[in-house]
């Protein structure tokens, strides 16, 4: 690996192996998602507790501070709608603007099995091309179509391909057999979140995807809809860098919430619609 594309890499992937990847795409083609109609606002607080930051070109232009530390993995895939086929997608940003905002790495997203399968698979081995030629990380997403199961077979499909094309990071969805996926791609993985889940599930969820080789999360809903999410974004870190166990990481999130809650009086963002959860 080229020193450029492994030094971009070594910030999103800390010393321990593992990162927390803060996931707020999905106004790409979702629109205003429930917890990000003010991304700016949302991320603001949490940006201290992630190790990457996944937005869009136009959220970190617009909503995010340049001076911020925080390696960023800019979405750039996209083209499609919660209206449309969504499997239908292209690269929306040119490798050469990547670079000119400074990004970490770059994610796309492609979908076996779907009508679109093959343009999303070219999609990813000519971002990989120019990923090469710039130093750049490609993060490929195995994102699901509207009725597609999520079991092991076929993600690890999904994700050995994304390895063979020559993605540096494979995001894909906690199953069971989730270690198969592990042993089977030859990159890291990371578990997206899904669709938001009680706080306790969800650092069960984290807490098996780690104990079952994951490299990290690479997570949205579940901590911008929880109800205290930089207490959430704590908890998640506990389980994915401290080897907190569900029940301990569980208690700091109480902790903090009511730490939080006493400081500010405030209630934090609910969860709502969670159209996401329909794919
Ligand atoms: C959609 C994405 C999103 O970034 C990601 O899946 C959303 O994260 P979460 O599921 O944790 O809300 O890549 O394809």
């Amino acid at each position: 690996m080229d020193w450029g594309l492994k030094n971009r890499l070594s910030r999103i992937i800390r010393p321990d192996g593992r990162t927390v990847m803060l996931a707020v795409d999905h106004g790409y083609f979702l629109g205003p998602t429930s917890g990000l109609e003010d991304v700016g606002r949302t991320v603001k607080p949490l940006m201290p507790y992630a190790d990457a930051l996944m937005p869009t070109r136009g959220i970190l232009r617009t909503s995010v501070d340049a001076s911020v530390g925080t390696p960023i993995v800019l979405r750039v895939s996209g083209g499609n709608s919660i209206l449309s086929e969504l499997s239908n997608e292209g690269i929306t940003v040119a490798m050469e603007d990547a670079v000119r905002l400074n990004v970490s790495a770059v994610a796309l997203s492609i979908y076996v099995g779907s009508p679109n399968e093959k343009q999303t698979l070219l999609n990813l081995a000519k971002l990989v091309d120019e990923g090469q030629r710039y130093g750049m990380p490609v993060l490929a997403v195995t994102a699901v179509g509207k009725d597609m199961a999520r079991d092991a077979r076929y993600l690890a499909l999904c994700c050995r391909i994304a390895a063979e094309i020559g993605a540096h990071v494979v995001k894909t969805y906690y199953c069971e057999g989730f270690e198969k996926m592990v042993k089977t791609c030859p990159v890291p993985l990371v578990m997206a979140g899904g669709k938001k889940l009680p706080e306790q599930e969800a650092l069960e969820l984290t807490y098996n995807a780690i104990k079952r080789g994951a490299a990290g999360v690479d997570m949205g809903r579940n901590i911008f809809q929880s109800d205290s999410p930089v207490a959430m974004i704590q908890a998640v870190r506990a389980v994915v860098h401290d080897k907190a166990t569900p029940a301990q990481a569980f208690d700091l999130y109480k902790s903090l919430k009511g730490k939080a809650g006493k400081k500010s009086g405030l209630k934090g963002v609910t969860a709502g619609r969670d159209e996401l959860s329909k794919h």
